[in-house]
């Protein structure tokens, strides 16, 4: 499964991480930077990823910033995109059997790295639960 991965300037230690992590598990990794820890504002790299998953370029997506939240809402801007801020395994898990989310945003100035691993590891392997779950998944368009 290839996974699309971006960050602002408050992630990209997690980044690296979850890079490393990722790529030693098998995963084909698209890196969408940045690769400077200059500041960087986070629209710009949710557009990376969500434009690599609508032009099926991948599969799953992680965007990091330092909450998570300015990420989930660049990328919820998009149809067809279905961002979720995890800060715990659960609720990664709920976020893909429940809302079949596509993308997996992280706080990295709010959860650790085992932590934000966790969250991968679960958000990767975690199916859509689909039945009632799909009518309401359906309505977000
Ligand atoms: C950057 O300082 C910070 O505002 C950003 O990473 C993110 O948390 C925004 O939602």
């Amino acid at each position: 499964m290839k996974i699309a991965i971006a960050t602002d300037h408050a992630g990209i230690e997690l980044k690296e991480a979850l890079v490393k992590h990722l790529e030693n598990k098998s995963y084909e990794v698209l890196d969408l930077g940045p690769f400077t820890p200059e500041s960087s504002d986070y629209p710009d790299f949710s557009e990376k990823v969500t434009s690599s998953i609508l032009r099926n370029k991948a599969k799953r997506g992680i965007l990091i910033c330092g909450t998570g939240i300015g990420m989930s809402i660049a990328a919820n801007r998009h149809p067809g995109i279905r961002a979720a801020v995890a800060c715990n395994a659960t609720y990664a898990e709920l976020a893909r059997a429940h809302n079949d989310a596509n993308i997996l945003c992280l706080g990295a100035r709010f959860i650790s790295e085992i932590d934000a691993i966790k969250c991968v590891d679960v958000f990767l392997e975690t199916p859509f639960n689909g039945g009632r779950h799909a009518q309401r998944v359906k309505k977000l368009g």
